[in-house]
């Protein structure tokens, strides 16, 4: 159950567990949170002697109720089976059971593998559930991790890996599961990855991994360089306040090594060499929900000081649309998991139109960074809050390293201005930590607008992608109406939304040398207050100009404007975190989401 709440952040609309207790299956099942699972196995204890697995859910197919809820099981009770991902020819599948005389109770894609498993077993007559495994994965289309147990050897427990993370945990006489090492993080740090097309059987004493037809496979043995605390909430209510505060560590620890405050870069554990990196004509950075907007940033930055033009987009949309790609082509993928079926669909894709892979990750050994040609990881920690904070901000300290790096071995066009920038990026950790010690009024603004039904972000710049991430963060976690637009394209339609007392968050660059651009935004602030919005204005401290006409003022400090992203955004975190708090709901787990989505 420990391990199951370490997993909740991936999961959380129900829970099941199977334990094999003196030749029998016993389950047990239960929609909602794990909490509801935890309080049923304490009214009803079940107990077992050989293995167990356990499940929390994110429904694909089929509501999320107690018979959805894995682990299934087949008519006979011979395996239990608990499943990440989507089994495409479920419905062929399931066809052939039903003729067959299986009986379904579940309307998930899952069920039919309890079902076939049991088959398979039936028709050897072996027993062998490593064997039968195999065979029936041959079957399945998709993605998957699938793990079994049978009451045919219940001291073992059979994992088959396609495209879905899975991860062995070494113990002394105990062996583990998971999806991630945080499950058994307080049992081993000891780790095995498993690849692609992969299958292993687990018992207490041993782990042997092979592939699809039963030849032993190589794996990579890693020690995780983190423990249990880190993964805790270590005093705070919820774990995006602490993972809030720990912003300045993590960018700091992402900047450690790789830049000093008098100018010099340090990447050659990127794995892509600057001969590699002078070849690049185009740039193509992918990505998914929080981790687009890192990339949306990125690319005001990379071409501005690389001069190499870069396209963003949202890894969903990029294979369907038949993208040109060459071997001249930089495909950096960011995410902070290194799961998202999206991003990974289109890293695969990218690389097999031969283009170069660099993968932007806080998770060591995922599969992501595993199938790129490059990595360079974020070093933020485990991250347990659903809503991305500190993942997003070492994300783009990894975005600006690479564009500086970029612009160093490509030969400068601002050569004195990327200097300048190098040292400035390494002091960034003191300002981020400056905006978390004066951010206290914007939880007092955000509990005062627990009530209204809509808010509207408005930047110019990088300000606008991060007017777009204060949005997300708010849909995420108050489930309110947020949208975020240019405020140069306010006056091409959005501004009929304005009405009296709308709250209007505006991002303001920096007033530097009187810049056109915040000119141009502060007229946008009048425009939109000259109709009734509620000003709150995110501007630099000293920034005098914006002060008549913001009705609430957020100062942050002066940075470069390119920097700016990683203070601006902060007070947009604190606001959605606190606005959630307000309405009582549930900020590391907000309803209908997944940190972590390994389904396209
Ligand atoms: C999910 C999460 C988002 C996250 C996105 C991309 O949808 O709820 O918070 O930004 O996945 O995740 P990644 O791990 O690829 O950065």
């Amino acid at each position: 159950m420990d391990g199951l709440a370490r997993l909740e952040y991936r999961g959380y609309d129900s829970a099941g567990v199977a334990v094999l207790d003196n030749g029998t299956l016993r389950t047990e099942k239960r929609a909602g949170k794990l909490a509801n699972l935890r309080q049923a196995l304490e009214d009803d204890p079940i107990g077992g002697e050989g293995a167990g697995i356990g499940h929390t859910r994110w429904a694909t197919h089929g509501a999320p109720n107690d018979v959805n809820a894995h682990p299934h099981v087949d008519d006979d009770r011979r395996v239990a089976v608990v499943h990440n991902g989507i089994i495409e020819n479920f419905s062929v599948l399931r066809q052939e059971l039903e003729d067959q005389g299986c009986k379904f109770l579940s309307e998930t894609d899952t069920e039919v593998t309890a079902h076939l498993l049991n088959k398979v077993l039936e028709e050897r007559g072996d027993g062998d559930l490593s064997g039968a495994v195999r065979q029936a994965c041959k079957r399945l289309e998709g993605a998957f991790t699938l793990v079994a147990v049978s009451v045919d050897d219940p001291g073992l427990v059979v994992a088959a890996r396609r495209n879905s993370p899975l991860v062995v945990g070494r113990g002394q006489g105990e062996n583990f599961l998971a999806s991630d090492v945080a499950a058994f993080i307080a049992h081993t740090r000891d780790a095995v990855e498993l690849g692609q097309d992969q299958v292993v059987e687990l018992r207490s004493d041993s782990v042997t991994v092979t592939d699809y037809d039963g030849n032993p496979a190589e794996v990579n043995e890693y020690h995780v360089d983190w423990d249990a605390s880190a993964a805790e909430k270590g005093g705070y209510d919820y774990f995006m306040l602490k993972e809030i505060v720990e912003q300045p560590r993590a960018v700091a620890d992402t900047l450690l090594g790789r830049v000093t405050t008098d100018g010099a870069l340090h990447l050659d554990e990127m794995r892509l060499t600057p001969e590699q990196l002078r070849t690049v004509e185009k740039i193509v950075i992918i990505a998914c929900g929080t981790s687009y907007h890192a990339g949306l940033i990125a690319k005001y930055a990379i071409e501005h000081w690389c001069r190499v033009p870069c396209e963003v987009e949202v890894a969903s949309e990029f294979r369907y649309r038949d993208p040109i790609l060459d071997q001249q082509t930089l495909v950096i993928a960011i995410s902070q998991s290194g799961e998202s079926m999206d991003t990974l669909m289109a890293v695969r894709y990218a690389r097999e139109q031969r283009a170069q892979v660099l993968a932007i990750c806080n998770v060591n050994g995922s599969t992501i960074p595993r199938e790129a040609d490059g990595v360079l990881y974020t070093h933020a920690g485990p991250e347990v809050g659903v809503a991305a904070t500190k993942t997003f901000l070492t994300q783009l300290a990894a975005c600006y390293l690479i564009g500086l790096y970029l612009a160093q071995v490509r030969g400068l066009k601002y050569g004195d201005e990327i200097n300048t920038l190098i040292g400035q990026l390494a002091t960034m950790p003191e300002q981020v930590e400056q905006v978390l010690d004066t951010v206290d009024p914007v939880r007092k603004l955000a509990h005062s607008l627990a009530d209204q039904s809509t808010v509207l972000f408005l930047g110019r710049h990088v300000g606008y992608p991060v007017a777009l991430e204060g949005a997300l963060k708010l849909k995420e976690l108050a489930y309110m109406h947020a949208e975020a637009f240019a405020a140069g394209e306010l006056k091409h339609g959005p501004i009929a939304l304005i009405e009296e007392g709308l709250p209007v968050v505006v991002v303001v660059p920096s007033p530097e040398g009187r810049s056109v651009l915040h000119d141009k935004i502060v007229s946008n602030i009048q425009e939109v207050r000259a109709r009734g919005a509620r000003t709150i204005v995110i501007a630099e401290k000293g920034d005098e100009a914006v002060r008549p006409y913001s009705d609430v003022l957020i100062e942050i400090p002066a940075v470069p404007t390119l920097l700016q992203p990683i203070v601006s955004t902060i007070p947009m975190q604190v606001f959605a975190c606190e606005l959630a708090l307000a309405k009582g709901n549930d900020v590391d787990q907000p309803r209908n989401l997944a940190k972590s989505v390994t389904v396209e």
